[in-house]
Parts: C-alpha cells; sequence; structure tokens
C-alpha cells in the first residue's frame, strides 16, 4: 500500500494515540499482576573517566541498556501500515527504577527523553549515564594497581516478584565487550564479570545484577615522572661517596641532594592518592629514599667530624710542644748562663730536647696518617653498609612491584 509522508506522519499519530490513549504511566503494565517484569539490562563500558583516591570514587562513562516487555505496548503492525517499531517519550510510559547502589553523584548524564517500542511490546531503554560510585579503592600498590569496582543494578522499591532484573547478552559476552572502550587512558579495562544474586530484605526477595568492573592501572607515566627521577637522586648520591671525605664539598652536595628531593616530593604530593588509613607502598618508597640521603648525610657528617677531631688534637700537641721551646725562654737562658761551660751544656740540653721535640712530631705524622687511613677505612665501610642496605631495599621493591605489574 503507497502512503505519502503526511498519511505516514498520522498513521504515526495514529498509533501513539491509540496505544497510550487509555495508558496509564503508573502501572505495572502486565495483564496479569501476580507475573513480575522482567527487565533486561546490559552494559557497555565506554571510559573511565576518573579514580578517586582520596574520597574513593570512581566515575566511569556507561552505556546503559535495560528492556522490558510492556504488554499495553501491543499492536498489529497490518492495521498500521505496517509499523513494528515506534520511539515513545518515556515520561508518558511506566519504566522500571532500576538504580545502581553505589551512586555518590548524580554526574553529568544527558536526558534522552525517548524509549523505543515495537509490536510486541518491546521497550528499549538505552541511554548514556555517567556514573559516579563508591568503590573501596586498593592503592598499596600504586601505580601498579588493579582495581576491582562494583556497580550493582537494583530495583529500588520493586521486590522479585513484582520486577525481576536479568541479562540482555550473556554473562561471558558482557565480560568481554571492550571494544567501546577508550583504551588511550590511564585505565586498562581487563574485564566485567557479572552476577545474579537476591537480597532478602524483611521478608521479601530484591534482585540484583552485579557487575565487577576490573580496571587496570597503566603505569608507565608515573614510572616516568615519579620513580625514575627519585632512582637518579640516589645513584647522584651514591657517587657522591667518591668525593674526598676530608673536604667539606661532600656535606655541602649531599645536602643540596636532600633539599632537591624534599622539593621534587612536595611537587609529587597531589599525584599520589593517600587516604587517612592508607598509604601506598610509594609512599613508604618516599620517605625511605628520604631517610637513606639522610643516613648518607650523617654518615659523612660522622666521617668528617672524626677525621677533624684528630686534626684538633694534633694542633693542641705541637702548641704545647711549640711554648715548651719558646725562642723568649732560650734567649733568657742564654743570656742568664752568660759564661763558662754550663752554657755548652745548656745548648747540649737544648738540642737534645729539639731532637726528641722532632721525633715526637715525626712519630704525630705517622700517628696522624694511621688516623687518616683509619678514616677512609671506616668511611669505605660505612659506604659498603650504606651500598648494600640500598640494594636489599631495592631488589625487594622492585620484586614486589614486577610481581604485581605481571601477575
Ligand atoms: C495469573 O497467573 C497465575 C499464575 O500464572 C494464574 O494462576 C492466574 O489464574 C492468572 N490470573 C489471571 C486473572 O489470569
Ligand atoms: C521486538 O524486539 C524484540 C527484541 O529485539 C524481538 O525479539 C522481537 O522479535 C521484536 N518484535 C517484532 C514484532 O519485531
Ligand atoms: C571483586 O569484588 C567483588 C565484590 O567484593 C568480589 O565478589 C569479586 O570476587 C572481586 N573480583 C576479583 C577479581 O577480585
Amino acid at each position: 500500500m503507497m502512503v505519502d509522508s503526511l498519511d505516514s506522519q498520522s498513521i504515526l499519530n495514529q498509533l501513539t494515540r491509540t496505544l497510550l490513549r487509555r495508558y496509564d504511566c503508573g502501572v505495572r503494565p502486565v495483564l496479569n499482576w501476580t507475573s513480575p517484569t522482567l527487565v533486561y539490562i546490559d552494559i557497555i563500558i565506554q571510559s573511565v573517566l576518573d579514580v578517586d583516591g582520596q574520597t574513593q570514587k570512581v566515575t566511569t562513562s556507561i552505556w546503559y541498556r535495560q528492556i522490558w516487555k510492556d504488554e499495553f505496548l501491543v499492536w498489529d503492525p497490518e492495521e498500521f501500515d505496517g509499523i513494528t517499531e515506534i520511539s515513545l517519550s518515556s515520561d508518558a510510559i511506566w519504566v522500571p527504577d532500576v538504580i545502581i547502589s553505589e551512586f555518590v553523584d548524580e554526574g553529568k548524564s544527558p536526558v534522552i527523553p525517548y524509549v523505543y517500542v515495537n509490536s510486541s511490546g518491546i521497550v528499549k531503554n538505552y541511554k548514556p549515564i555517567q556514573v559516579v560510585s563508591a568503590c573501596d579503592l586498593e592503592i598499596y600498590a600504586f601505580p601498579f594497581d588493579k582495581q576491582n569496582c562494583t556497580l550493582t543494578f537494583r530495583s529500588w522499591l520493586h521486590s522479585v516478584s513484582e520486577v525481576d532484573l536479568a541479562l540482555w547478552r550473556s554473562a561471558e559476552v558482557i565480560a568481554n565487550d571492550t571494544r567501546e572502550f577508550m583504551n588511550d587512558g590511564e585505565w586498562e579495562l581487563l574485564s566485567i564479570p557479572s552476577l545474579y544474586w537476591k537480597m532478602n530484605l524483611a521478608d521479601r526477595d530484591y534482585a540484583h545484577i552485579q557487575f565487577n568492573l576490573l580496571i587496570r592501572r597503566r603505569p608507565l607515566l608515573y614510572v616516568v615522572s615519579v620513580l625514575i627521577p627519585s632512582i637518579f637522586l640516589m645513584v647522584v648520591d651514591v657517587t657522591s661517596f667518591y668525593l674526598p671525605p676530608n673536604s667539606g664539598t661532600r656535606i655541602t652536595f649531599k645536602t643540596s641532594i636532600l633539599l632537591g628531593y624534599t622539593v621534587f616530593r612536595v611537587n609529587l604530593m597531589d599525584e599520589i592518592p593517600a587516604t587517612a588509613i592508607k598509604t601506598p607502598l610509594i609512599g613508604v618508597f618516599f620517605a625511605v629514599c628520604m631517610a637513606l640521603l639522610v643516613l648518607s648525610l650523617a654518615k659523612s657528617i660522622f666521617v668528617v667530624k672524626l677525621l677533624h677531631h684528630n686534626e684538633k688534637e694534633v694542633k693542641e700537641i705541637s702548641t704545647l710542644c711549640l711554648f715548651d721551646l719558646s725562642p723568649e725562654a732560650d734567649l733568657l737562658s742564654l743570656t742568664e748562663a752568660q759564661d763558662g761551660i754550663p752554657q755548652l751544656e745548656k745548648v747540649l740540653q737544648e738540642v737534645v730536647s729539639l731532637k726528641l721535640y722532632l721525633q715526637e712530631e715525626e712519630n704525630e705524622g705517622t700517628a696522624q696518617a694511621d688516623w687518616l687511613a683509619l678514616c677512609y677505612k671506616v668511611d669505605k665501610f660505612l659506604f659498603r653498609i650504606y651500598l648494600l642496605i640500598l640494594l636489599i631495599y631495592s631488589s625487594t621493591l622492585l620484586f614486589l612491584w614486577s610481581s604485581w605489574s605481571s601477575g
């Protein structure tokens, strides 16, 4: 049957009016009230917009579909020019009150005012939603973390004898459907296993469909911007042990590394998620790096102190000796005993004492050299201990992180 567009329009109008004439959008659309309305649910994850460790919230963008049978919206296509499917205003018909239990914020979901209905009464309500949901985030392994966030769909009011839920596609297909996922962001979608369960509340069963959103963070950004600079600073700190310990340069150098590291950490505060009760391991990593830097600085100070402690003692001894042999005293003694043999004896005495002094000085010199060698040895020993600590620490971390990133 050929009809022009005006006729078709009027037929559409006619059909809509026929369907909605005696329709009450507040009544669950079943002919026999004992039969439940089965609402099919389907989701496609489009992107993970934000994962907030501080407030334990996850924002996801989802293509949500719910499909159910409306027994009042049935017509014979033959009567209406073969129309098998029309769109209706979603305000005009009954829609199930299916919500996500973990909702904490409305998000910025666009309003889709229409639903599709076909001639056998199947209503398709497709809409994109932005879900801001509460999620118990596991931040310990940051930035090698995986998250398991639950989205539980349920009818808020209706028990299972009125509104029941089911999956539109099979659970396996939904679990592995990542083709619409925007895969360039920080998060990688692993899978979305789902589960149907009933909750018993005051003698009534409530149907739930739970989707576990399994996502994994891509760590590269954090490795490049956080871990590698830290490692560089530690390497520079280690190489600074090759500066001579008796010059003050080493301490100055180490102090500036410590300062640089502090500035670096303050800048990174915002990027590292942290909650009041949980700290990621990377936070501990920073604290331990800082502690190691402080330790190495303290060690250098100790070695310098050791060196100078000896020098001071040596000087004190030598000034004491010089005072004993002061030229004024010699002159005085010389003028006092101007005549005879006693003078020669005195000179001899002086010469002997001078010899003794020089010998002592020499001994002092070798003692000082010994002391210096000892200091260098202590320095080397402490350096080795420091390296050992660093090695154990970094290999432990490397092991943990690599097992997390591969597992
Ligand atoms: C409604 O359905 C139930 C069970 O399917 C049946 O026993 C009952 O007779 C039906 N009622 C009507 C009015 O058709
Ligand atoms: C209405 O849609 C459902 C689901 O897509 C389909 O199974 C059914 O065959 C459709 N009915 C008609 C008359 O096209
Ligand atoms: C994710 O969390 C849910 C609910 O806590 C749990 O049942 C499920 O086993 C978890 N999945 C994985 C892979 O850890």
